[in-house]
C-alpha cells in the first residue's frame, strides 16, 4: 500500500467537516426528524442479518457525503485490500493483519510471504474439532481414567478477554454437564476460586497465550500445574493429560513440559485481539461444540465479505467507524458507550475494550509523526437494562456527549413471559429519549413547578446507533464481533495510526520485572526508583514482614 495519503487535517474532506460542523453543530435530532419524516427509515442499513439504524446521530446527508469522501481520501479502500491480501500492515511489528483468514472457507487464498495460509487454518481447526470431540464425549480421559468435566482456560488480554466473552455469549448452546473457568489476572485470587471445588483427576487446563512468555499466564500456569501435581500425587506424567497449550511459540510451550502434540497452533498475523476466532477460540468449541464454532466462524466471514466488497455508503462497518470519527473528532465525544440488551452478551463491553482502545490508543501516526487530532476514545458499557438505573443518568443529563450503541434481538433465546417485550421497549426508549429529550414547555405542560423545570428538562440531541438482530446465535456473536473488528479498522485506517500493535503495554511490564526482584529479596534492596516508588516498595515490604 504505497499511495501518498495527506496528513489527516490537510485532507480536502477533513477541512470540509471541520467547516461544516461548525455550519451544523446546533442543529438538534428534533428537527432533523422532523425536515425528513423519512429519516428513521432511510439513515438504517440492513446486511448478513443485522440491522443498524444510525439516524439518531448528529448527522445529514452532507455530513455523510463528506466522511465517505474522507474514506477514500484516506485511502480506505486500498488499506482494506492491502489486509485481505496479506501486505505487512502492522509496521511497527513488520507483520500482516490476517484475522480475516482464520473465518476463510476452505478453497480461499490468502497469501502471507508467498504461502497460502488458508490450508493451515483448516488443519488447526481439524484438529481442535477433533480434540474438542474427544473431550465432550468423554473419550479423552484424565491421568486417573476419569472423564474431563472441568475446564480452566488460562491467558490474558487477547487469549482470555475473548474466550470467557464467548462462553458467557453463547452458554445457551454450551455443554452444561462441563464446568468452564477463566483465569487471567496475576492476582492469585482468581486460579484459587478458580480450582477450590474442582477435582484435579477431571480438570483440563487450557494455556492460551500467543507468546507463552506473559508473566500473568505463566505464573498461573505455573500454580496450576502445582495445584494438579498435588491433587494427583506428584506424578509429572499427569501433565499431559491435563494439560493443552495454545500458542504461536512451540518452543516455550515444551520448555514447560506441555507435550506439543497436545499444542494447538496460530500464527504471528493473528494479533492478540483478534484471536478468538484461532486456536484460542478451544475452550469456546469445547463450550459449545465444533458446529457451532464453525458458525460462529461463518457470521465473521460473511462480515468479512460484506467489508470488503460492499459499496461504503452501505457498508456496516465503515459507517459505524465513519460515525464514530464523526462524534470523536467533530463533536468531542470522548467515549462510546456500548449497551447490550442481552444478559448473555454482559461481557462483550469488556471485551470491545481491548479490541478497541489496545488497536486505536496511539498517539503517532503510521510514519512516527504525532496526531493533532483525537485517536481512540474510551469504550464502556454495561448490558441493559442496569445500566438505566446506574450511569444513563450521565448520559441523559450530564455535560459529556456520550455517543450509544445499543445492541439487542427481537427474540429471547429462552422466552420469559413479557421481559423480552419489557426489555425491547426500554432499548427503543433510550434511544428515543437520548435523542429527542423534554423541553422546558413539555415538562412546564405537565404542571411541574417553574423552580424544578430546569431539572426535569432533557435536552436531548445525543447521538445513539441502534444494532438490531433477530436471535444471539453463533452465527450473529461472529457478525457483530467482526462488524466492531471493521469499525475499528476503518477509525484507524482515517487516523493513520497502526491499529494492530500494542507498544504502550511494555513499560508497565518491564518496571514489574525489575521491581518483583525487590520486593522479594531477603535483604533491603538498593533502590534506584523516584522517591515515591522507592517509597511504596519499603513500605508494602514493611506490610508484608509484620505479618
Ligand atoms: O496486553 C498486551 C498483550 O500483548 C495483548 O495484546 C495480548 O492479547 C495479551 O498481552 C496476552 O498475550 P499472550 O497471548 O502472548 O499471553
Amino acid at each position: 500500500m504505497k499511495a501518498t495519503i495527506k496528513p489527516l487535517t490537510q485532507r480536502p474532506a477533513w477541512k470540509a467537516l471541520a467547516a461544516h460542523h461548525k455550519k451544523i453543530k446546533n442543529l438538534h435530532l428534533r428537527k432533523l426528524f422532523a425536515d425528513d419524516p423519512k429519516r428513521g427509515e432511510r439513515l438504517t442499513i440492513e446486511a448478513v442479518g443485522l440491522y443498524l439504524d444510525y439516524s439518531k446521530n448528529r448527522i445529514t446527508d452532507q455530513t455523510l457525503k463528506l466522511l465517505l469522501q474522507l474514506a477514500r481520501e484516506s485511502g480506505l479502500p486500498e488499506k482494506i485490500e492491502a489486509m485481505f491480501s496479506g501486505e505487512k500492515i502492522n509496521v511497527t511489528e513488520n507483520r500482516a493483519v490476517l484475522h480475516v483468514a482464520l473465518r476463510a472457507p476452505k478453497g480461499a487464498k490468502i497469501y502471507v510471504d508467498g504461502k497460502n495460509v488458508v490450508p493451515e487454518v483448516h488443519a488447526v481447526l481439524d484438529k481442535l474439532t477433533e480434540f474438542s470431540n474427544r473431550v465432550r464425549s468423554g473419550k479423552w480421559k484424565g491421568h486417573t481414567g476419569k472423564r474431563i468435566r472441568n475446564v480452566v482456560n488460562i491467558g490474558i488480554g487477547g487469549s482470555d478477554l475473548g474466550p470467557v466473552m464467548a462462553y458467557e455469549a453463547l452458554k445457551h448452546y454450551s455443554e452444561r454437564s462441563l464446568t468452564f473457568r477463566f483465569v487471567s489476572n496475576v492476582d492469585g485470587i482468581d486460579f484459587v476460586e478458580a480450582s477450590r471445588d474442582l477435582d484435579p483427576a477431571e480438570t483440563l487446563f487450557i494455556v492460551s497465550s500467543k507468546t507463552f512468555t506473559t508473566l500473568e499466564t505463566m505464573t498461573n500456569a505455573q500454580s496450576a500445574r502445582d495445584w494438579l501435581l498435588k491433587g494427583l500425587g506428584g506424578d509429572v506424567k499427569s501433565v499431559a493429560k491435563h494439560f493443552v497449550a495454545v500458542s504461536t511459540n512451540a518452543e516455550r510451550v515444551s520448555a514447560f513440559g506441555i507435550d506439543t502434540a497436545n499444542m494447538f497452533v496460530f500464527w504471528d498475523w493473528v494479533g492478540g485481539r483478534y484471536s478468538m476466532d484461532s486456536a484460542i477460540g478451544l475452550s469456546t468449541m469445547l463450550a459449545v461444540g465444533p458446529d457451532n464454532f464453525r458458525a460462529l466462524l461463518k457470521g465473521f466471514h460473511e462480515v468479512d465479505e460484506h467489508f470488503h466488497h460492499t459499496p461504503f455508503e452501505k457498508n456496516l462497518p465503515v459507517l459505524m467507524g465513519l460515525l464514530s470519527v464523526w462524534n470523536n473528532d467533530f463533536l468531542g465525544a470522548q467515549t462510546v458507550a456500548v449497551l447490550p440488551y442481552e444478559q448473555y452478551l454482559k461481557r462483550f463491553p469488556a471485551y470491545l475494550q481491548q479490541l478497541t482502545m489496545e488497536s486505536n490508543g496511539k498517539h503517532v501516526t503510521l510514519d512516527g509523526k504525532k496526531v493533532d487530532y483525537q485517536t481512540g476514545p474510551v469504550y464502556w458499557g454495561e448490558p441493559g437494562t442496569n445500566g438505566q438505573h446506574s450511569f444513563y443518568q450521565l448520559i441523559h443529563q450530564g455535560t459529556r456527549l456520550i455517543p450509544c450503541d445499543f445492541i439487542a434481538f427481537g427474540n429471547a433465546l429462552t422466552p420469559l413471559g413479557r421481559h423480552h417485550d419489557i426489555l425491547l421497549a426500554n432499548v427503543f426508549a433510550q434511544a428515543e429519549a437520548l435523542a429527542f429529550g423534554k423541553t422546558a414547555e413539555e415538562v412546564k405542560a405537565e404542571g411541574t413547578p417553574d423552580w424544578l423545570v430546569p431539572h426535569r428538562v432533557f435536552e436531548g440531541n445525543r447521538p445513539s446507533n441502534v444494532i438490531l438482530a433477530d436471535r444471539l446465535t453463533p452465527e450473529v456473536l461472529g457478525q457483530l464481533v467482526a462488524l466492531y473488528e471493521h469499525s475499528v479498522f476503518t477509525q484507524g485506517a482515517i487516523w493513520n495510526i497502526d491499529s494492530f500493535d500494542q507498544w504502550g503495554v511494555e513499560l508497565g511490564k518491564v518496571l514489574a520485572q525489575r521491581i518483583v526482584p525487590e520486593l522479594e529479596s531477603k535483604t533491603a534492596p538498593r533502590l534506584k526508583h523516584d522517591s515515591s516508588t522507592n517509597n511504596l516498595i519499603c513500605r508494602y515490604r514493611k506490610l508484608k514482614s509484620a505479618k
